[in-house]
């Protein structure tokens, strides 16, 4: 442990959530363009940051170990598609060396992957969540706004098999009438592999995709008719604030989980921060607006950590708790900033 570590008293919010998990993005571009994420129509090629507009390696090994000495042990690595960020499995190594980080994953859209799988692995990197909307390659190519192709995203989860890296998390966003049909497809596919596919009900993040409640297919409805095809019995959560409800096939076929943000919000155990690519603190996923961080980080981590511990004490963010109040933020953070 770090001096820092030591002299830090754990924050809780407003609402008395510690803060645990941090949640990374390291990029903010992205070689899709999901509908319900960077429509093609609304974010140009170009939208992005230049490097400079990025925290540096060193800028964020500080910023974690600072996080770290007030309590997050959980690192999660996003984007946009945190692959396209140059030189990731050093960061990586440097990052899996912090003392406290006792989790430190990674969410990809798994089409750079085969490339690097086992260089990640070896860096340190332990856990590896993809996102997967689609296994027919038309229905894949048009969820990916016609930019992926399904043979690289199998591709690179082979390699992150052969990497080593155990049980992947699959992660399925169900949009009615876009990918409905997709569901059982995904789970014939993966059951029985060791990885478990989890469907996420389509969110109101950001700014641009136009949501409408009618597209969301909720958990209930898609478990009915998943257990229709192979019966399920429900699982006990893992540990307090797990954001998927785990189930198990009832003949031996491995689990599948369900994310219901929107019909069973679970801000009540919310203990996540996330972090832009250019240092921008966000209290919740539909956060309006970001803390920048980066003064702080220039007096270091001590210095970062007292600051953040403060922002973390002001926090009551339960947006979606409340959403459709008139207290509801209206204005959201987008999504691909600050990687799901
Ligand atoms: P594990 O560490 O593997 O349990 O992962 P996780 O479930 O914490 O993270 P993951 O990135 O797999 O989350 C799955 C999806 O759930 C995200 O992409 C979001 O769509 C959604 N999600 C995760 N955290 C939150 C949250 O705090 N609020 C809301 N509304 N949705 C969230
Ligand atoms: N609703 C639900 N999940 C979303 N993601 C991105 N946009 C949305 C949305 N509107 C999820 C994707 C991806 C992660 C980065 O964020 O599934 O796995
Ligand atoms: Fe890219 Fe992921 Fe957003 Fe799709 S959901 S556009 S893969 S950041
Ligand atoms: Fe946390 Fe905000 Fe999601 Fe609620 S809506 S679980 S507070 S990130």
């Amino acid at each position: 442990m770090s001096l820092a570590q030591q002299l830090q008293p754990l924050p809780h919010d407003r609402l008395g959530r510690p803060l645990h998990d941090l949640r990374l993005s390291v990029i903010e571009a992205c070689n899709f363009r999901c509908g319900y994420c960077m429509p093609a129509d609304r974010i140009p090629d170009d939208h992005g940051l230049d490097a400079a507009g990025r925290l540096s390696f060193a800028q964020i090994e500080t910023l974690v170990r600072g996080f770290a000495a007030i309590g997050v042990r959980k690192l999660r690595l996003t984007g946009g598609e945190p692959l396209l960020r140059k030189r990731l499995p050093e960061l990586v190594a440097r990052l899996a060396r912090i003392p406290g980080i006792e989790d430190l994953a990674l969410t990809t859209n798994a089409s750079l992957l085969a490339g690097q799988a086992r260089a990640l692995r070896e860096a340190g990197l332990r856990r590896i969540t993809v996102s997967l909307d689609a296994l027919e390659p038309a229905a894949f190519a048009r969820m990916s706004g016609g930019r992926g192709e399904i043979g690289a995203v199998l591709d690179g989860i082979a390699a992150a098999e052969a990497a080593g890296f155990g049980a992947l998390k699959i992660n399925c966003v169900v949009q009615r009438g876009a990918n409905e049909d997709q569901v059982l497809p995904l789970l014939e596919r993966f059951r029985g592999s060791g990885h478990v596919v989890r469907f996420i009900e389509y969110m109101d993040v950001g700014t641009c995709n136009g949501w409408d409640p009618a597209q969301v297919v909720s958990s209930r409805e898609l478990r009915d008719r998943i257990a229709t095809r192979w019966p399920l019995r429900p699982l006990q959560a893992q540990y307090r604030g797990e954001v998927a409800e785990r189930y198990a096939f009832v003949d031996g076929g491995g689990e599948v989980g369900f994310v219901s943000s929107v019909s069973a919000p679970f801000c009540g155990d919310c203990h996540r921060a996330r972090v832009s690519a250019d240092g921008r603190l966000y209290t919740c996923l539909f956060a309006g607006q970001g803390h920048d961080l980066r003064p702080a980080l220039a007096q270091g981590e001590a210095w970062l950590a007292g600051h953040v511990a403060g922002l973390w004490g002001r926090r009551g963010d339960r947006y979606s708790e409340i959403r459709g109040r008139p207290q509801a933020p209206r204005k959201h953070i987008e999504m691909y900033l600050i990687g799901g």
